[in-house]
């Protein structure tokens, strides 16, 4: 045996025996993954107990992801002769199946580090490799320290690594991330059991987009739309708007996620829908419950029942309710992990539903919506991988609809960055928005009927609120998009500082859609509402009328549709947005100008021409 010992500065001295097939190895722990302080809203609060138990779940490298853009681009590319011909998911799943090699490495490096084999688990699908430790146990096999953090919001407490954890050399090469480590605000279950106590762990900050509007000043009735649409927003303004004149014929689905306690209240369905739907009365979107996501019809709290209402309101009235509308429903303050997870087993360690009865399994719809989300401030490779487990699910045809944000250039209200990439209140480098960020979800921004305006006239970027949009820091600019956002960036882009935002990143939204003055009802009174939040759902039901006629027609769903809505193919389907600006961070952020920008996007669509073009490919 040969001993080796590693100093890492903090920890002390580190023992490490490596071997591997009979002949001892060595090889020097390097810095895996860490971050530099812990996420807006979470605070370091003691140390963790040595004894506490940790389910430690070392996601293994996959192969074949470094195509996972190429696969999809050659279903997904207006011009491949592949159009639409989307993968299986058995195809995907052994497509991204770890090799043997790696789940030998890592099994070799925890015997020789002292971990009995009796208590190592390879994940049934080959994806991770699990044993139950203590935290001294892990501290030692990570070289970190781990460190309780607590919610500032909530008290919740959620058990995490200091800054960094370090692998072994040979073995950093095959795993992509260990959990539980550095990433706060990741569910990652029934973690702890021990003196602490349970400490279940609370989801990050995310936030829903959706904005109560004031009553306008209006005596228009809310059932008349013709020349009240810029101060009340029905469902016929919408379609106007977009010439979304279409009879939904009841091919393919629609999920809308929410989470939490987020409900949406029957009644009020039914009010709205007796108002403008009324052959919808009584019917209700189908319930698909998540980590224990529940029913709670009878909610009538305005901030609970609001951004599902308008949720539901509107893809069901938009779609005369002729396609099976789900609704995802995340329990136990989980967010875009548990979705993913739910649909795939392979992801579920990821989310910490190792076991749970939302692993895997889910049906999952065409065309899914999203109107939550949060800021980039998150380790990067966890970003990566969730994005990758998004394009790996849109292998299988499925398009992501997110909306963009309500705070302009940053992704959390008031909330910027400083220098060293720590969030700073007030000015500061603009902060980016996640999920949008991640290059197969399409980001909707919003839009805004110019007053006394018709439906015919130009709308301009949301004037209520700032339209999220920005770059990435995390995710290049994909190819698809660089003939629009260069030419942005080129003649528009404003000229703040150096790393105020990154030239280089993903830009979005990807397109837009009104997002003011949305009529709905909430307890029990006509209100209105709006936000990227009604955006993103408008956007969504369009898709799902696409998704109609193709599959009709004998064609496949759409799925991932960022390469034909940037292509040449696809130009003059958007009416372009040139109107208002988006501020923030003591700037005033990006404004929306002809082409793409970082406001609007592409635009809000033409239906008509959107429907033509999808139709006339594979
Ligand atoms: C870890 O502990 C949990 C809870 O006791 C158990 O369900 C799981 O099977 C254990 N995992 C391993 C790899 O032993
Ligand atoms: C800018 O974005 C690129 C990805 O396109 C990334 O590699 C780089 O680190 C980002 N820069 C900053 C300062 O975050």
């Amino acid at each position: 045996m040969v001993s080796f010992t590693f100093f890492l500065g903090f920890a002390g001295a580190i023992v490490s025996v490596l071997g591997s097939s009979g002949s001892p190895q060595l090889s020097r722990r390097v810095l895996h993954e860490h971050r530099r302080s812990p996420p807006i809203g979470w605070t370091l609060h003691k140390r963790a107990d040595p004894d506490a138990t940790l389910p430690l779940s070392i996601a293994l490298v996959q192969p074949n992801l470094h195509n996972l853009e190429s696969y999809l681009l050659d279903i997904a590319d207006p011009d491949s002769p592949n159009y639409g011909k989307h993968w299986t998911p058995a195809q995907i799943a052994e497509t991204f199946r770890p090799s043997k090699e790696s789940v030998d490495v890592v099994h070799s490096w925890l015997m020789s580090d002292g971990v009995d084999p009796a208590r190592i688990e390879l994940s049934d699908n080959g994806q991770y490799v699990r044993v139950n430790v203590s935290v001294s146990e892990a501290e030692r096999l990570l070289a970190t320290e781990y460190y309780v953090y607590q919610e500032d919001a909530s008290s919740t407490n959620h058990l995490a690594c200091g800054s960094g954890y370090h692998l072994p050399e040979h073995v950093s090469r095959h795993v992509d991330v260990v959990t539980p480590t550095i990433h706060l605000g990741r569910l990652t279950a029934s973690v702890i059991s021990s003196s602490q106590g349970s400490t279940r762990v609370h989801a990050r900050d995310v936030r829903r987009t959706s904005q109560r509007m004031q009553p306008p000043p209006l005596s228009a009735k809310p059932q008349d739309s013709s020349g009240g649409c810029s101060t009340f927003v029905t469902l016929d303004c919408i379609r106007e708007l977009y010439s979304f004149d279409y009879t939904v014929g009841g091919k393919g689905n629609i999920g809308v996620v929410e989470l939490g306690s987020e409900n949406y209240n029957g009644k009020d369905m039914d009010t709205f829908f007796k108002s403008y739907v009324p052959d919808l009365v009584g019917q209700r979107p189908k319930m698909i419950s998540i980590d224990g996501g529940a029913e709670n019809m009878g909610q009538t709290n305005g901030n609970l029942i609001g951004e599902s209402n308008m949720d539901f309101m509107l893809v069901m009235g938009l779609l005369d309710n002729k396609v099976p509308v789900y609704q995802y429903q995340i329990g136990n303050n989980g967010w875009f992990d548990e979705l993913l997870a739910a649909f795939d087993k392979q992801y579920c360690s990821d989310a910490g539903l190792t076991g749970d009865s939302s692993c895997g399994g889910t049906m999952i719809t065409n065309v899914i919506s999203v109107s939550y989300g949060s800021g980039e401030d998150e380790p990067s490779k966890f970003l990566v991988r969730t994005c990758n487990e998004i394009g790996k699910l849109s292998l299988g045809g499925t398009t992501f609809v997110v909306s963009s944000g309500d705070n302009g250039p940053t992704a959390i209200g008031g909330q910027c960055m400083g220098s060293d990439g720590t969030p700073v209140d007030g000015n500061g480098n603009f902060l980016p928005g996640w999920p949008v960020t991640c290059p197969y979800i399409t980001a909707v921004g919003a839009t805004q009927m110019q007053p006394g305006k018709s439906t015919s006239d130009p709308e301009s970027a949301s004037i209520y609120f700032g339209s999220g949009g920005g770059f990435s820091n995390v995710f290049p600019r994909p190819s698809w998009q660089d003939r629009m956002v260069s030419s942005y960036l080129s003649r528009s882009a404003p000229n703040y500082g150096a790393n105020v935002y990154n030239r280089s990143g993903r830009g979005y939204p990807d397109v837009s859609a009104n997002g003011a003055y949305t009529v709905i009802v909430s307890d029990g009174s006509i209100s209105e509402s709006g936000g990227t939040s009604a955006a993103a759902p408008i956007f969504a039901s369009m898709i799902v009328a696409v998704n109609d006629a193709r599959i009709a027609a004998g064609k496949s769903p759409v799925g991932w549709i960022n390469p034909a809505l940037y292509s040449s193919t696809f130009a003059n389907v958007f009416n372009d947005i040139t109107i208002g600006s988006a501020p923030g961070c003591g700037t005033n952020g990006f404004s929306a100008v002809p082409g793409w920008d970082p406001v609007t996007g592409l635009g809000t669509v033409n239906f008509k021409l959107l429907l033509s073009r999808f139709m006339a490919l594979p």
